[in-house]
């Protein structure tokens, strides 16, 4: 007997795969850009200062719009600090992060490295110690075509075509305690509106986002996407969520079941968008930018990671330089399956974050840059997913977790791509001990074949690429991958996270 059962139909559509859910994230924070992507000197610099070999990586990852510069550094930002001659440029203290931000790099360097590496922009502006008028003034700054004072300073810093910049977040996690400027819903969404409405009023076409919840277990959520939706419901397009989940406590089965948590966040809150948008009889509907995701050991690392002291304000601190397991790529695998499985209404997702900083991508300081556990899944479903998701009737085992209570041994999501034929199914078994045979009824696709097959698993589900070993950890073909007379049939070891393509 098999341990779980599922079906591939390309006609169970959940909804288009938009390829934003793809995104990553830079914030000015530790070495993400001094170092991490931007390093003149470095053997791989290029004649701005990129590191070479991070645009290589990043482009083989496979990110599509990028979330900048923050985060909670947003929220203490002045974007005119940024552009204009780098050696006029100021330094200033960067609270979210307790650094020095030396502002070297910039709107257009930061543009121009996008350019290179061929994502968009998706910006962030600072509703946190600031207001509509500098979000105009960086909107006119960086998308208005010329003769006004600021998209001439533009022209004059060296870009003449705007940089026309389609997706805005309306501040950062304005939900939380810790970010600069934070507020109550009711007054969030006062602002937001206000913000969105002279946003629009300048471009109607663009892409707002409004901040959503911080996590799903803030005391707030729930009630602050209600609040924060009748204000703006008519002014925005998406609305935020952020989420990280980590091993606490040494509860491997609740972490691994972290998906379950991100289903239910994403389903509460479209659930709470459509009882906004059903009172205000709406046709209009609100989707979600799941903006900030990812495995962060925020409680192993907290105290490591808190700079304190009104003279310590270092420039590029190590700050946040999780290192990823082959668990937490099992996990954050699972993580991206909860997405794709909510491709009808989760238009947007930004990895947070792209290098050294909760990251797929490290670097170091004048040597080389490796990819973590968490590179695989996401570059491999990047690549795969194509077309639309499906749904799948999946029957598996399930075990008990003390966080979730009871839950499927086996998580999934296929997806099929009409206009090439070919399909895709992501899979995780969960369980700690166990191998699991799955099989999968393929008849509905025809003629198939198995035509690549990854599995990520290791017997010391610890292990890392680390500086000193950086290729310890690689996804590896799984020969178990089988289709006959319309069944696929497919071994998943232990803790696990597999993607087969099919054509
Ligand atoms: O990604 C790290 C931080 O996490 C971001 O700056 C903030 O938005 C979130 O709390």
């Amino acid at each position: 007997m098999p341990d779980a059962r599922l079906t591939i139909d390309p006609g169970s559509v959940i909804g288009p795969i938009r390829r934003k859910i793809f995104g990553g994230f830079v914030e000015h924070l530790g070495r993400h850009i001094y170092t991490g992507i931007f390093e003149p000197g470095h053997p791989t610099a290029d004649a701005e200062g990129f590191r070479q070999d991070v645009i290589d990586l990043v482009k083989e990852l496979g990110v599509d719009t990028i979330r900048y510069p923050g985060g909670n550094f947003v929220s203490g930002f002045r974007w005119e600090d940024s552009v204009g001659p780098v050696e006029q440029r100021p330094r200033r203290i960067d609270l979210a992060w307790h650094s020095t931000e030396t502002n070297e790099i910039g709107l257009h360097e930061f543009s121009s490295w996008l350019d290179k590496v061929g994502s968009d922009l998706m910006m962030a502006v600072n509703l946190g110690t600031r207001g509509t008028l500098e979000a105009l003034d960086l909107l006119e700054y960086s998308n208005a075509h010329g003769g006004t004072a600021l998209s001439d300073q533009r022209i004059a810093n060296g870009r003449s075509a705007p940089f026309d910049v389609r997706m805005w977040c309306l501040g950062n996690e304005m939900d939380g305690p810790w970010q600069l400027g934070h507020r109550s819903a009711d007054d969030y969404g006062k602002i937001a509106s206000q913000a969105a409405k002279a946003m629009r009023m300048f471009d109607p076409d663009l892409q707002l986002v409004v901040c959503g919840s911080s996590s799903a277990h803030m005391p707030t959520f729930g009630e602050w996407e209600r609040v924060v939706l009748t204000h703006t419901y008519d002014d925005v397009d998406l609305i935020s969520c952020h989420a990280y989940y980590e091993e606490r406590g040494g509860d491997v089965d609740s972490f691994l079941a972290s998906a379950v948590d991100m289903d239910g966040f994403i389903e509460k809150v479209v659930a709470t968008a459509d009882h906004v948008g059903a009172v205000k009889q709406s046709a209009k509907r609100i989707d979600i930018s799941f903006d900030e995701w990812n495995v962060w050991y925020i409680d192993r690392y907290h105290e490591v990671d808190k700079l304190s002291g009104v003279d310590n304000f270092p420039v590029a601190p190590r700050l946040l330089e999780d290192s990823y397991s082959v668990l937490d790529a099992v996990v954050f695998g699972n993580l991206m399956i909860s997405l794709l499985k909510h491709a009808d209404r989760v238009a947007s997702a930004s990895l947070a974050q792209l290098v050294n900083v909760i990251a797929p991508i490290m670097t170091e300081p004048g040597g080389i840059a490796w990819k973590q556990t968490t590179f695989f899944p996401f570059s491999i479903t990047s690549r795969l997913a194509q077309g639309e998701a499906l749904r799948l009737d999946l029957q598996a085992p399930t075990y008990t977790t003390a966080a979730y209570g009871e839950v499927p041994l086996v998580d999934a999501v296929a997806t099929h791509d009409a206009e090439t034929g070919r399909s895709a199914v992501f899979l995780v078994n969960r369980s700690t001990t166990e191998a699991l045979d799955v099989t999968i009824d393929v008849s509905a696709l025809g003629e198939i074949a198995v035509l690549e097959s990854h599995t990520l698993a290791d017997d010391d589900r610890s292990a890392a690429n680390t500086l000193e070993d950086p290729e310890r950890v690689a996804p590896a073909s799984n020969e178990t991958a089988t289709i006959s007379a319309g069944t696929l049939t497919v071994t998943l070891p232990p803790v696990s996270w597999t993607a087969l393509s099919l054509g």
